[in-house]
């Protein structure tokens, strides 16, 4: 049978991304444009030199993409583009980009939920080939950590998708990027955080008072703006070793997402547990989540978890039959219409 080839485009944050990805599995090229040197100097990212980036960078990637992927435009079948969550003026160079290259070229244009993208990371043959190249059996437990997303969901199949538990402040990158910078480590935290934390002295770290969590008992929400807080008393305190505070943070994050993702995959009876999002590049949450669990779990290589083009083309492949758009919808900068920000679909 022919290859069904899709060019992705995802632009939600400061990332410019393409990718073509075959038959929802094969990734030909992934290109990522990252911003995260310019941002740095600003402690964050600055939306509007965000989507200027963008433009600049859109061409090249474009082009690069296909080079990279060794297709011409004849060799694609669909185009895909993260419709949103993310920033309202980064989205929209992708998703006009998008919807010209669809238009000009005839082609069916699948716009994606960002959210929907990191977990579809899980079915491309770099995450699954550790498990005897099989897709992850349903029913699962998907655990979802990103920038701007920390949600627990249920999912029996493509599209069968229910949420169980939700951040009820910052998402758990948010969390780890605010006390990088409380730190006074560079942005974004998170992966500072943990190779800081991999620098703790063991007699440090027994001194430092662990910190509180919050298990909200009896749900599957998360919080973490009561730990961020914790943080910033102890650094006002004076006296505290980075290290150390990196490392106690680090744990009480991963100790209630690890817990509650084992729990609820207990509980539902999951055949397995998927992570994704920028989080999930954590190697401590990794290991933790692999010992508490007592399902098999995946997780994307690291750089399919940070923001890719090749997960929004993996989704859009498992939907391709469902729903090609009109080339008339908007970016949606905040949460948007589906499950992945509301419940049920
Ligand atoms: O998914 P992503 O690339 O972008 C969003 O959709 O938000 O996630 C970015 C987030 C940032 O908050 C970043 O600090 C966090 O993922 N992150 C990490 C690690 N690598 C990236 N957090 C903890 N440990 C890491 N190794
Ligand atoms: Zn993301």
């Amino acid at each position: 049978m022919k290859p069904f080839r899709v060019l992705a485009l995802e632009s939600s944050c400061d990332e410019f991304a393409g990718a073509v990805i075959e038959d929802g599995v094969e990734v030909l090229a992934s290109v990522v444009a990252s911003q995260a040197e310019i941002h740095s100097r600003y402690g964050g990212v600055v939306p509007e030199v965000a989507s200027r980036e963008h433009l600049r960078n859109l061409a090249p990637v474009l082009q690069g993409t296909l080079d990279a992927a060794g297709c011409g435009w004849e060799e694609i079948d669909a185009i895909a583009v993260t419709q949103g969550p993310g920033l309202g003026g980064s989205l929209l160079v992708g998703v006009n980009a998008a919807k010209a290259v669809a238009w000009a070229r005839g082609l069916p244009l699948i716009p994606i939920h960002h959210i929907e993208g990191h977990l579809y990371a899980n079915w491309l043959r770099p995450a699954r080939e550790a498990w005897d190249d099989t897709p992850p059996p349903f029913p699962l437990v998907a655990l979802v950590v990103s920038g701007g997303h920390t949600e627990l969901f249920w999912i029996t199949d493509h599209g069968q998708v229910e949420r169980l538990g939700q951040t009820r402040d910052d998402a758990a990158g948010e969390a780890f990027d605010k006390v990088g910078r409380l730190l006074g480590l560079p942005f974004p935290g998170g992966p500072v955080i943990e190779r800081v934390a991999r620098e703790a002295d063991a007699q440090t770290l027994a001194a430092t008072e662990p910190f509180p969590r919050a298990w909200l008992r009896g749900s599957y929400d998360f919080s973490f703006s009561g730990l961020k807080t914790a943080v910033l008393h102890r650094t006002r305190a004076g006296e505290f070793d980075v290290p150390a505070t990196a490392a106690r943070f680090q744990e009480a994050v991963v100790d209630v997402l690890a817990a509650k993702t084992a729990a609820a995959a207990d509980e539902l009876g999951a055949a397995c547990v998927i992570v994704a999002g920028g989080v999930a590049a954590n190697g401590a949450l990794r290991e933790a989540l692999a010992e508490r669990c007592n399902v098999p779990v995946r997780v994307p290589p690291i750089r399919l978890c940070t923001d890719n083009a090749a997960m929004i083309g993996a989704a859009a492949s498992y939907r391709r039959e469902r729903e090609a758009a009109a080339l008339e919808f908007d970016v949606f900068s905040t949460s948007g219409p589906e499950v992945f920000s509301a419940g049920t679909r």
